[in-house]
């Protein structure tokens, strides 16, 4: 850490310190401020008390189970097609209709938040799980395989099952004697699907960049889809975040593009559909439909307090991959949110609203969402950065370099982007803010290409050609609403004969992020597939979750998960009893596997992992898992 740097963090905790008795109080989210006795940051910062008070466990090699550290339970919650509500129950042998899986709990868990009920308050006990559903496997969704795996029979009825394998579940949960329960029925329950009716706010509403057939105002947009990580606003409504759209759009011909057409489709990688769903659903031939893909890429806020509630899609924080949101509130009630483009050499983001938060919870605030600037990162050599606005007729952002207007600026903000000279990043996953000091973390995943030949060389925020293994950069500012910023690397991962900096257990790629509002820093791990149990990634094991002092570094391992898997979301009841976490894709075949001739399909899609349910007939099932400490205590500490 430079000097400068920790100087600029001692001064900003003083005055945290005052904001937490004046407006930063008044203007915090109250529920997480109500349990005081959590904060313990400014007395760890004091060399008070350590953070950690786990024993933790060691990497796990291929076991086919979620392992917690002694002292403490974990069950497996809420599994890809469970109902939501009074059923449908699911079928072992792939069957369910799409009409059922509308009904179950979608495939791919990513991120999850809690909410407490009732509404407003700070209830440990009772409240929404709200979680998103990334994407699915075909070959387990399916009790014959998607599209590549029997082309003849991919069916609309298969295409409309896999849309509603996507989105968002909402759940409700409630303790009791007998533990924690779904609540079935319940009128909350609810799913967001990759074909629910959502509106559009924002500079790019009713914008010619989002017109289409179907919908010739741009006012209405069928779905969410590739829905990986999420955030929470201050007023309580919750962020779903598209990241890999492109994925689901084909593009069999470019004839009858416009120029502008075809560069902004390269920009943003649409060309090959990895689903098929254009074969049965017309609107994913971007031929055909080339404003389809603009209508997603969006960060989409919902009420999942209200079960009829329209979701609506934010513009103008930017359309890129996001992979998910975090904010911050500054002192005068403006508010920021932090979102990475997860793809190699892409950007960090950050909108700042142009208006204050006026303290209240309730949807009336996501206006803040539609007025404000948003701004791409760039970091100095030298520790210091700057936030550079995406502001049609700024910075270069004109007519004559080809940005027609603002809503243009924000559908390929990319562009834009580029154009501004911003840091290309090595995969900006997860970003998680610290409630107490406001400091802003930010996982770079992993970057194989960074330094190859005609590729962008390792700089000082990137340091590390052929990164492997990831990083995690801090970002500390002066306030929310600053347009500048200092930075430092807190952690590179890996071991130390590849330059990792990791104080304690070992782990490579980090990816999912939370500080929870005690102040420990929640880190989870996805090593792909293609590397997973293999070479020099055998040494972390299966995909992992740790628990990390962020004021000294210290990392323990808390969580080891099963084969195939990543592990990724993560959030905790309001007095930290609680934990739910994510255990995503178990089941897809680690390379040593592979190498061993082990081979998942339709008629075997447990041939790597049979987790959670170990059926002989099964499949692997991503699921959550809940988590608590057996003397009832609080987690971590
Ligand atoms: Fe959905 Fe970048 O992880
Ligand atoms: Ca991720
Ligand atoms: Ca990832």
């Amino acid at each position: 850490m430079t000097k400068a740097f920790s100087a600029l963090i001692e001064a900003r905790l003083s005055r945290r310190q005052v904001m937490q008795y004046g407006l930063g109080a008044m203007l915090s989210a109250a529920c997480p401020k109500a349990f005081a006795e959590t904060k313990v940051s400014q007395q760890v910062t004091q060399g008070i008390r350590t953070l950690l008070g786990f024993k933790p466990i060691p990497i796990a090699q291929l076991n086919d189970e979620v392992v917690v550290p002694e002292g403490y339970h974990a069950e497996v919650f809420y599994r890809w097609g469970d109902p939501i509500s009074d059923g449908p129950e699911f079928k072992m042998d792939g069957t369910n209709t799409s009409q059922e899986q509308a009904q179950q709990a979608g495939m791919h868990h990513d991120a999850l938040q809690f909410y407490p009920l009732p509404q407003g308050d700070c209830h440990a006990k009772h409240g929404l799980l709200v979680m998103n559903h990334e994407y699915i496997d075909a070959q387990i969704l399916h009790a014959d395989g998607g599209v590549f795996d029997a082309p003849d029979n991919y069916t609309l009825e298969k295409t409309l099952k896999e849309q509603n394998a996507h989105g968002v579940s909402v759940i409700e949960v409630r303790s009791d004697s007998d533990g924690w329960k779904i609540v079935r029925p319940s009128h909350y329950a609810r799913r967001l699907t990759a074909t629910t009716p959502m509106s559009v706010s924002g500079p790019v509403a009713e914008s010619k960049y989002i017109q289409t057939k179907a919908d010739p105002d741009g006012k209405e947009i069928l779905g969410t889809f590739n829905n990986c990580s999420n955030g929470m606003t201050p007023w309580g409504t919750y962020l779903t975040c598209e990241e890999n759209f492109n994925d689901y759009f084909d593009l069999p011909t470019d004839k009858g593009l416009s120029a502008k057409q075809k560069e902004d489709f390269k920009r943003y990688d649409i060309k090959q559909s990895y689903y098929g769903w254009h074969n049965n659903d017309e609107r994913f031939d971007a031929s055909l439909h080339p404003n389809e893909p603009n209508r997603f890429g969006w960060i989409v806020e919902f009420n999942p307090y209200d079960p009829v509630s329209k979701p609506v899609k934010r513009t103008a924080l930017g359309r890129f991959s996001h992979e998910n949101v975090a904010h911050n509130i500054g002192e005068e009630g403006r508010v920021a949110f932090y979102s990475g483009d997860d793809s190699k050499f892409e950007y960090i983001y950050k909108f700042i609203t142009t208006h204050a938060w006026d303290g209240t919870q309730g949807t009336h605030n996501g206006r803040l969402l539609d007025d404000g600037v948003l701004y791409v990162a760039r970091f100095n050599e030298d520790g210091s950065g700057q936030w550079m606005p995406l502001v049609f007729g700024q910075g270069g952002l004109i007519q004559e370099n080809g940005f027609e207007n603002q809503a243009d600026v924000l559908v390929h903000a990319r562009k834009a982007a580029d154009r501004l000279g911003a840091t290309p990043m090595d995969r900006p996953e997860w970003i998680t803010t610290d409630p107490d000091t406001y400091d802003v973390y930010i996982s770079m995943t992993n970057n194989s290409s960074r330094g190859d030949e005609g590729q962008v060389e390792r700089d000082a925020a990137n340091p590390r050609n052929n990164n492997k293994f990831g990083h995690i950069v801090k970002l500390v500012e002066e306030d929310a609403s600053s347009t500048s910023f200092d930075w430092d690397v807190f952690v590179l991962a890996g071991d130390e004969d590849n330059e990792g900096t990791i104080n304690g257990d070992l782990y490579a790629n980090p990816d999912g992020l939370m500080i929870d509002y005690r102040g420990v820093l929640w880190l989870q791990t996805d090593v792909s597939s293609s590397h997973l149990n293999t070479g020099e990634y055998a040494q972390f094991g299966n995909n992992q979750m740790l628990a990390v002092d962020p004021y000294n570094g210290e990392t323990r391992r808390f969580l080891t998960g099963p084969i195939g898997c990543e592990v990724t979301g993560v959030t905790m009841t309001p007095d930290l009893k609680t934990m739910w976490v994510n255990i995503q894709h178990p089941g897809e075949v680690p390379k040593v596997l592979k190498q061993a001739g082990i081979k998942k399909s339709p008629s075997k899609p447990n041939a790597a992992s049979n987790w959670p349910d170990n059926h002989a007939k099964g499949r692997p099932r991503s699921a959550t898992v809940l988590i608590t400490k057996k003397d009832g205590g609080i987690i971590g500490t």
